[in-house]
C-alpha cells in the first residue's frame, strides 16, 4: 500500500543503553518517554516474580479476571472492557477496523504520533486541525473538520507532547457535535495526572448511543510501560469488533499480574503523583528562572522552548541527560522533558544551563 510505503516508523525516546554504547556515558539520566521514575509498583513488581514459574503456560486470552476489576473500579460491567498490549494496540486496533482508503481520521496538529501512523497503516487519510493559541485543541475546528468519510476522532486529553487539556464546557460542545457515525476516541494516557477540576472524565459521557473509546494505560502512572498494558472502557458491540481483531494472547500472564497487584497498591500511585507535582513545580520555577517559555503541564513532562531543539537535544545527550526533541512533532525549537526524581531534575537543569 503506497500510504504504508510513505510511512516514517514510530520514534521512540533514545533508550539509555544506546546511549551507553554509543558515548559510553555511564549513568544517563532519561527523560524523554513520560515513564514513571519511580520504577513500577513494588506490589506489581512481587505479583510479576511469583507469577514467573507459570511462563510455560499460556494467559487467559480474555483477561477475566482483569476485566472484573478493572470493570469494579470503573462502576461499568465486564463486558465494557478491553485489555491490550499497552494503549497503542487499541489505537492499531481500531484504525485497523474503521479506516479504509477512502475514508478520514480527524485529529489535532501536534498530537500523538500514532494517530497518523495507524490511520496512514490502515490506508486512510489523517484529517489535521491546527491547534488555537499554539497549544491548546481547537475542538470546534476539530468538529468542522469531520465529514460523511470521517470514522474516527482521537483525542489525547491530555495532549502529548503540549501537555495541555480539553475542559468540560468544551468536550461537552464537542460531543454534540460529533455524528453518531464516527469513533471517539478520548485517549488519556496521562489522566490520573491531571488536577484541574475543569477537566471532564470521558467515562462519565458513554452512552448506548455514541462510540466513545475511552483508553487508559499502566505505562504511566503505574510504570509498567516496558510490560505493555493498557485498556479501553466502551460499548459492548464495539468491545467486542476489537476481540475479534485482536491477537489471541494479547495481554501477557506477567502484565496481568502486574495489573491486578499494581491496582491496589495506592501508595505508590500517591508518591507518583507527589514527586510529579513537586517535578513540574521545580522545572517551571527554573525555566523561568532561565528564561525558557514552557507550556503549563497537566502531565508528566513539559513542552520547553530552547532554540535549536534538536541541537540542544544532542547537546544534553553529550551531557547524559536523554530528552526528546520535537521536530517530528512540528516543535523544530522545543524539546519535550519527561518529570524525573529530584536529583534528575537537578541534573538536566544543570545541563540545560551549561548549553
Ligand atoms: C497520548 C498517549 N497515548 C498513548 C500512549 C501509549 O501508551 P501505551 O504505553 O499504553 O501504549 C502514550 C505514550 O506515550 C501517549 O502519550
Amino acid at each position: 500500500m503506497p500510504t504504508v510505503a510513505a510511512l516514517r516508523p514510530y520514534e521512540p525516546g533514545k533508550p539509555i543503553e544506546e546511549l551507553q554504547r554509543e558515548l559510553g556515558i555511564g549513568d544517563p539520566v532519561k527523560l524523554a518517554s513520560n515513564e514513571n521514575p519511580l520504577g513500577p509498583s513494588p506490589k506489581a513488581v512481587a505479583a510479576m516474580r511469583a507469577a514467573l514459574g507459570e511462563v510455560n503456560r499460556y494467559p487467559d486470552g480474555a483477561c477475566w479476571a482483569v476485566c472484573q476489576k478493572i470493570a469494579a473500579r470503573h462502576g461499568v460491567a465486564p463486558d465494557r472492557i478491553f485489555m491490550a498490549g499497552g494503549s497503542v494496540e487499541v489505537l492499531n486496533l481500531l484504525a485497523f477496523l474503521f479506516i479504509r482508503p477512502g475514508l478520514n481520521a480527524v485529529f489535532s496538529e501536534h498530537s500523538f504520533a500514532i494517530y497518523a501512523l495507524a490511520t496512514a497503516a490502515a490506508g486512510g487519510q489523517s484529517k489535521t486541525v491546527p491547534m488555537q493559541d499554539g497549544f491548546y485543541f481547537d475542538l470546534d475546528a476539530m468538529a468542522n473538520a469531520i465529514d460523511a468519510n470521517t470514522r474516527i476522532v482521537f483525542l489525547d486529553n491530555p495532549t502529548n507532547p503540549a501537555g495541555t487539556i480539553v475542559k468540560r464546557a468544551a468536550w461537552e460542545r464537542f460531543l454534540a457535535r460529533v455524528p453518531e457515525h464516527v469513533v471517539i476516541v478520548a485517549d488519556e494516557a496521562y489522566f490520573e495526572f491531571v488536577r484541574d477540576g475543569d477537566y471532564p472524565d470521558s467515562l462519565e459521557y458513554h452512552d448506548p448511543r455514541r462510540m466513545i473509546v475511552t483508553m487508559r494505560t499502566f505505562s504511566k502512572i503505574f510504570g509498567l510501560a516496558g510490560v505493555r498494558v493498557g485498556y479501553a472502557v466502551a460499548r459492548p458491540d464495539l468491545v467486542q469488533l476489537l476481540h475479534k481483531v485482536r491477537q489471541p494472547f494479547n495481554v501477557t500472564s506477567l502484565a496481568q499480574a502486574a495489573v491486578l497487584a499494581g491496582l491496589d497498591d495506592d501508595a505508590h500511585v500517591r508518591a507518583t503523583l507527589e514527586n510529579n507535582a513537586a517535578g513540574i513545580e521545580y522545572l517551571e520555577g527554573e525555566f523561568k528562572r532561565l528564561g525558557l517559555a514552557y507550556v503549563p503541564s497537566h502531565a508528566n513532562f513539559i513542552l520547553t522552548e530552547v532554540g535549536d531543539g534538536q541541537a540542544v537535544f544532542d547537546r544534553l545527550l553529550k551531557l547524559g541527560v536523554i530528552v526528546r526533541p520535537m521536530g517530528a512533532y512540528g516543535w523544530p525549537h522545543h524539546v519535550r522533558i519527561s518529570v524525573g526524581l529530584p536529583a534528575e531534575n537537578r541534573k538536566l537543569v544543570a545541563a540545560l544551563e551549561n548549553v
